[in-house]
């Protein structure tokens, strides 16, 4: 599934223009700048499928990719789609825009029962920050499965990222809807990408 071309097919502005519930979807969520798109983009062996930038904010709408070849209508039915999601946190946007997109994505995490799993990604060099805490408890508190990946690993040496690994590990031991695993990776490297695509395979098959 991963090796074949996939396209984007939407770009969602708010609840209303959500397509219907059809596909397992998989999203990517995380504070603006960790690296959503890049992971999106290193995932599916496409670079430039999902916008990237330096510039915290860049990722405005849930945007959809599904497999080449399917329309995205209810009358062809990709496998499962894959949701890149607007940062939460600081961006450099206008608050009430800001906040828009976060109420946006908590909108969509919370009601979406398509939603197969959640990849949380957090940045190794920062762990886990107050408004990752509160996505966390929101999933939780939705049922919603979830995974946390550490992001831009090749940005810190081997130890600390494991020893962010076993915290963060620790941190989530609680959670209802955590899944029991955290994933490191780098999309500039390429390092912990298969352990992600096997992830989203077994988590769409649910
Ligand atoms: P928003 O859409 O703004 O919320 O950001 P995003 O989470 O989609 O991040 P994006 O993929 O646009 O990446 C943000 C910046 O981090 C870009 O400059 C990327 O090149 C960089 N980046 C992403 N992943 C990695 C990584 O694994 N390693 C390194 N060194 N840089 C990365
Ligand atoms: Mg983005």
């Amino acid at each position: 599934l991963f090796l074949r071309p996939w396209q984007f097919i939407k770009g969602v502005p708010s609840m209303e223009f959500l397509p219907p519930e059809g596909p397992a979807e998989i999203a990517f969520a995380g504070r603006s700048n960790v690296g959503k798109s890049s992971l999106i983009n290193a995932l599916l062996a496409q670079k430039g499928l999902a916008r990237t930038s330096n510039t915290p904010g860049r990722t405005q709408e849930l945007n959809y990719f599904v497999p080449a070849g399917h329309s995205g209508e209810m009358s062809d039915l990709p496998e499962m789609a894959v949701v890149d999601m607007p940062g939460y946190g600081f961006a450099q946007a206008p608050k009430e825009v800001v906040d828009r997109w976060t109420e946006l994505v908590f909108d969509y995490l919370r009601g979406r029962v398509t939603l197969k799993r959640v990849y949380v990604l957090i940045d190794a060099r920062h762990g886990l920050k107050k408004n990752d805490t509160e996505v966390l408890d929101l999933l939780d508190k939705a049922a919603v499965s979830y995974q946390i990946v550490l992001t831009k690993a090749d940005k810190i040496k081997p130890p600390a990222a494991e020893k962010l690994r076993h915290q963060t590990l620790q941190a989530i031991s609680k959670r209802a809807a955590a899944f029991p695993d955290v994933l490191l990776t780098s999309s500039e490297k390429g390092h912990g990408l298969d352990a992600v695509r096997a992830a989203v395979l077994t988590a769409i098959e649910r």
